[in-house]
């Protein structure tokens, strides 16, 4: 007898269902995760990895979650490295089912050892917030000490972790966010911030990097800004465009244990910082991903025990 567990999956009209499904069994490479946390995206339900498999197939029910904390519950034959009963965080391949869910499978190169100072709850809010940052910043921009990056949507889940390890880097850090959030940018370590709806971003003046979470017109009114030498970067999805600057200044962020087990230990010594906006438990999965959720900064995470 196959034993069972609960998750949440998306139906025909985007919403998430509770159901039960087997739990899934590791194949060689794999390893099974009980998964305690796990992060939401509520842009998720649109992502084409959602409503279609990787070789184009319509994909139905597909379970949400992409990142997760948890412990090591099986290990496919030929997985090193981990051993059951670890506590550990990071990601699902996106084609996958995602852990919202009480256990998910995933492969060794996606996740890393969990930060022993953080909870699950805290560590499931790291995974694509932190590397986005990471890869955007410092993979793809390559930021310079000294140089000057704006960055729009400081105070985001994303942004959050841009301004910090901008911060970090030496750079002058000019971010954007709405007036309430301006004292908690400015802790993170911006030097300046700019409430967008009260003044036009523009006034930051030319800039080396410029790090965007929030696209559209934001977006559109950036490039202007660029010194000659100057790198963009965009994260949210772009609508069908012909621009041919997007082309190299979209991207999604990939799964990478290496950074994450690098990265991490950058809580444990107090250099990086992470926020949940609130946690709810598995049954109101369904309300997180309404996108209408308000609490503090930082990642909404669902509780999966
Ligand atoms: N491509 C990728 O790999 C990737 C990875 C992660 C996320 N994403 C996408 O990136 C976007 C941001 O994700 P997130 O998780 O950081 O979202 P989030 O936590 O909801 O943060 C969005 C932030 O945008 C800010 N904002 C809204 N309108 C703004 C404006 N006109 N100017 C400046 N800031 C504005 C809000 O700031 P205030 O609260 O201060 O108003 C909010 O904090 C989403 O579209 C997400 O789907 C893409």
């Amino acid at each position: 007898m196959h034993a069972k567990m609960k998750a949440m999956e998306f139906t025909d009209k985007g919403n998430l269902q509770p159901v039960i499904r087997p739990v899934p069994e590791p194949q060689a490479g794999e390893m099974l995760i009980q998964v305690s946390a796990v992060g939401v995206m509520p842009t998720e339900k649109f992502w084409s990895t959602t409503s279609h498999y990787a070789d184009g197939k319509v994909r139905t029910k597909a379970i949400p979650g992409h990142e997760f904390s948890g412990i090591v519950a099986g290990l496919g034959a030929g997985v090193t490295g981990y051993s059951l009963g670890d506590a550990v965080f990071g990601f699902n391949d996106w084609y996958a089912e995602g852990a919202t869910a009480e256990f998910c499978i995933t492969k060794p190169a996606n996740l890393s050892l969990k930060p022993s100072s953080l909870s699950h709850i805290e560590a499931a809010s790291v995974p694509i917030s932190l590397l986005t940052a990471w890869q955007g910043l410092h993979v793809r921009a390559k930021l310079q000490k000294g140089e000057r990056v704006l960055i729009h949507g400081g105070a985001g889940a994303v942004g959050l972790f841009a301004v910090q390890l901008a911060q970090s880097r030496g750079a002058y850090v000019i971010a954007t966010s709405s007036k309430a959030n301006i004292d908690f940018v400015k802790q993170l370590g911006a030097d300046e911030v700019i409430d967008y709806r009260e003044r036009r971003f523009e006034e930051a003046g030319k800039v080396d990097v410029i790090f965007d979470t929030v696209g559209g017109e934001t977006l559109d009114r950036s490039w202007d800004l660029l010194k000659p030498s100057g790198r963009l970067v965009t994260i949210p999805e772009v609508e069908s465009s012909t621009d041919p600057r997007l082309k190299s200044a979209f991207f999604i962020v990939e799964q990478d244990g290496e950074q994450l087990a690098s990265l991490g230990q950058l809580f444990d010594s107090g250099e990086l910082k992470t926020f949940v906006k609130a946690e709810l438990p598995m049954e109101e999965a369904d309300h997180a991903y309404s996108g209408s959720i308000v609490g503090n900064h930082g990642k909404l995470i669902i509780r999966t025990k």
